[in-house]
């Protein structure tokens, strides 16, 4: 008879732990999804190539309140544990670990991991202590899962190079797996923050990915100036009244330094844009030949 497995929902990370020791004895691989939560179809990307890549998977929900500004969404920053445990047990997700910030945060909590110079451009600059909370955060969680893959969208490509950096730098021993943005049927990417949009701001959140499938058409057409991709990125999103433009990026994708003049490097373009008070980001790689 077949046994029903049945996922378990952990807050405390010594639980994890415990259970993470014993999968490891056992010669079992384990995967990581690290998440906030309101999950979408992007997410479960990450979650459903971990779990067809790994013995074990752990999801984490954790909205991390030392990754938020004092002026962002934390406190309104939108959950739904119900749902989220449903998708999980439909892809066969082992753990969720769910904890409370008390429970990764106690009271004389003093240990960050800080990446510098790729932090500092980009998202950086807007939000200059949110990578530092994303890397202690998601160190405690390797440390918690003990996985050998822990799995982060290209749709966060700042984030993902940093955890790279971090791992590299650290001698973490860690696979990051990187997987492709997720879209909406009308190219916008999926993200927890579309919850935040109004029906008319929803519309308008398109000039994102449209003002980057402008800038590909250039570049395969032969387009080599950073500067004409970054105008033209720039004047298609200024005609949109409801966006106002945080930043539009062409940078270097090891150092993401600005590149100047002629692309002969892979670069990310990235952009992150206000649609009234919802911050939006979205990017492409390309690589000249
Ligand atoms: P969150 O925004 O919940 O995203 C969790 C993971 O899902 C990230 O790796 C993110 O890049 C990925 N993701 C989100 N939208 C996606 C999309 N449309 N397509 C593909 N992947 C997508 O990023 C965080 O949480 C946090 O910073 C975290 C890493 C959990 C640390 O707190």
């Amino acid at each position: 008879m077949m046994t029903e497995k049945k996922i378990k929902i952990l807050s405390k990370p010594s639980e994890v732990q415990a259970i993470a020791s014993e999968w490891k004895k056992a010669g079992l691989s384990v995967g990581l999804v690290p998440t906030m939560g309101y999950l979408h179809d992007g997410h479960r990307s990450l979650i459903h190539r971990a779990c067809a890549e790994n013995d074990r998977v752990v999801v984490s929900i954790f909205v991390n309140p030392i990754q938020f500004g004092p002026t962002e969404d934390l406190a309104t920053y939108p959950r739904d544990l119900d749902a989220d445990s449903a998708l999980c047990e439909e892809e066969g997700v082992d753990i969720i670990f769910h904890p409370e910030p008390e429970d990764m945060y106690g009271p004389h909590f003093s240990t960050h991991v800080a990446v510098e110079k790729i932090t500092e451009t980009l998202c950086g600059v807007s939000r200059p202590t949110h990578f530092q909370g994303v890397t202690t955060v998601v160190s405690k969680l390797f440390h918690i899962s003990k996985a050998d893959r822990a799995y982060f969208g290209e749709k966060d490509a700042q984030q993902l190079a940093v955890i790279r950096r971090m791992t590299e730098d650290l001698n973490m021993d860690i696979e990051i797996v990187g997987c492709p943005i997720v879209r909406e049927e009308d190219g916008l990417a999926k993200s927890s923050r579309n919850k935040y949009l109004n029906p008319e701001e929803r519309k308008a959140a398109t000039v994102l990915s449209r003002s980057l499938s402008s800038a590909k058409k250039l570049l395969a057409d032969g387009e080599r100036s950073a500067d004409v991709i970054r105008r033209t990125i720039t004047e298609e999103i200024s005609a949109e009244p409801l966006s106002d433009i945080d930043y539009v990026s062409v940078v270097d994708s090891v150092t993401f330094e600005d590149i100047e003049g002629e692309i002969t490097t892979p670069v990310l373009v990235a952009i992150a844009v206000r649609i009234g008070t919802t911050r939006l980001i979205d990017n492409f790689s390309y690589s000249p030949q």
